[in-house]
C-alpha cells in the first residue's frame, strides 16, 4: 500500500538507517479522549530540534497499532508537500501543521473504530522521533441503556468477574461511570449498589431517602469506591447497545413453562430474549407491552413505556416480576430474532 511514496523515499531511508538515532517515546504515552463524531488532534512533535536535514524536509508516518503487528494499519504518510491517507482513514485525516516541527494529525468525524493506539514517527535523518498516542472515544451515551442486574441467586451475589459474565449473558457490558451518570441525569434511581467497569461500586439516587445514602444528602451517585474484585459481592450495572435485531412478544395461546418458552422462540426461528434486549427495546424503541413473559435468565419482566393503571402506573419502566419456579405455567415469552 505504501509503495507509491516509498519509491521516492528509499534513498532517504537508507541515509536515515545509517546515521539516525531513534528516540523511543521520550515522554509517556499520550492519552487523548474524543467524543464520537468530533474532530480530534493526535499530538506529535519533533523531539530533537535543528538537524542538518531540516531544510531537506522530513518524513512523517502515522500507523494504527494492532496487538499483532501484522495487522497494523497505515494511517498517513507525509513527506514535504505530499500527503497520503489510507483505508478507513482516507480523506478523514490531515496534518495539523501549526509549525514546521509539528507532525500532529487531525482525525475528523471520529468513530468507535478509531479507538486504539497510534504511533507517530518523524524521520528526519539524524534524530528520529517515535511517539505513541492512545485514542479513547466516548460513545454517544444516548445510543444505549443502563440497567441494574442481579442473577436468580439474589441480591449482592456477584464478584467483579461474575458481574462481567452476568452482563455478557444479557448481551450487555458492565456500564462505565459516564454511562451510569448519564442514566442518573435522565432520572435513574436505584438503591442497590452495583459494579461499574472501573471496579468501583456505586448507585444512582435521584430521590434521597434514609436507606439509600441518607435523606439529607442531595441527589447523586453514591460511591462505595473501589472494592475487592474477588471477594466483594454486589449487583452490577450493565449497558446494552441498540438492538441488532427484533425484540417481540410471541403471540401464542398458551401459558408456558420456562423450557416451553425457550422452545417456542426456537420454533419461531428466534431465541428467547435476554434482559439487555428488553431494556434496549423499551428505552430505545419505546416498546410497550403489559404482558409478563419469560426471559433467558429465567426472570419474568414486562416493558412499559406508557405508564397506565395496572401496568406500572407511575413510571415508564421494565417491571421485574421475579425468578419464579421454572416449571410453573403462568407466563408467555419474549423472543429476539438477530438480524442476519
Ligand atoms: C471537522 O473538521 C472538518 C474539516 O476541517 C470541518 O469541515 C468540520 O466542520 C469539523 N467538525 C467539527 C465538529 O468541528
Ligand atoms: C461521520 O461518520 C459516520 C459513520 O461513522 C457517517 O454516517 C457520517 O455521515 C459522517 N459524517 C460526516 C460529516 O462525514
Amino acid at each position: 500500500m505504501l509503495s507509491l511514496l516509498f519509491i521516492t523515499i528509499i534513498p532517504l531511508t537508507l541515509v536515515g538507517s545509517v546515521f539516525s538515532q531513534v528516540t523511543t517515546s521520550p515522554v509517556p504515552i499520550v492519552k487523548v479522549m474524543a467524543d464520537l463524531g468530533s474532530n480530534v488532534t493526535l499530538p506529535c512533535k519533533l523531539y530533537q530540534q535543528s538537524s542538518p536535514f531540516d531544510n531537506f524536509g522530513y518524513r512523517v508516518i502515522w500507523t494504527k497499532l494492532a496487538e499483532d503487528e501484522n495487522y497494523n494499519e497505515d494511517v498517513l504518510l507525509a513527506m514535504g508537500e505530499h500527503q497520503k491517507t489510507y483505508g478507513n482513514f482516507e480523506g478523514r485525516v490531515f496534518l495539523h501543521e501549526i509549525d514546521t516541527e509539528d507532525a500532529s494529525i487531525v482525525i475528523t468525524n471520529v468513530s468507535m473504530d478509531d479507538m486504539g493506539k497510534y504511533r507517530c514517527e518523524i524521520i528526519n535523518g539524524l534524530f528520529d522521533t517515535l511517539q505513541e498516542i492512545v485514542l479513547q472515544v466516548r460513545g454517544n451515551l444516548t445510543d444505549g441503556v443502563v440497567f441494574p442486574y442481579h442473577p436468580p441467586l439474589g441480591r449482592y451475589n456477584l464478584n467483579f468477574n461474575d458481574a462481567v459474565q452476568a452482563c455478557a449473558d444479557q448481551d450487555a457490558l458492565v456500564a462505565t461511570y459516564d454511562q451510569l451518570e448519564h442514566a442518573w441525569k435522565s432520572g435513574m434511581d436505584w438503591c442497590n449498589a452495583g459494579w461499574l467497569s472501573d471496579g468501583t461500586v456505586q448507585y444512582p439516587i435521584t430521590q434521597p431517602r434514609a436507606p439509600c445514602g441518607g435523606s439529607n444528602n442531595s441527589p447523586g451517585i453514591r460511591n462505595y469506591g473501589r472494592r475487592d474484585k474477588d471477594k466483594s459481592r454486589y449487583d452490577v450495572f450493565c449497558y446494552a447497545s441498540a438492538l441488532k435485531g427484533h425484540f417481540y412478544w410471541l403471540v401464542q395461546p398458551d401459558r408456558l413453562t420456562y423450557d416451553e418458552a425457550v422452545q417456542a422462540c426456537l420454533d419461531d426461528d428466534a431465541e428467547i430474549a435476554k434482559v439487555g434486549h428488553i431494556y434496549a427495546a423499551w428505552k430505545l424503541e419505546g416498546y410497550d407491552r403489559c404482558d409478563a413473559g419469560w426471559l433467558a435468565d429465567g426472570s419474568i419482566r414486562y416493558p412499559i413505556s406508557r405508564p397506565r393503571k395496572n401496568c406500572s402506573p407511575n413510571e415508564a419502566a421494565v417491571r421485574f416480576v421475579g425468578f419464579p419456579d421454572k416449571t410453573i405455567k403462568s407466563y408467555g415469552v419474549y423472543c429476539f430474532k438477530a438480524k442476519q
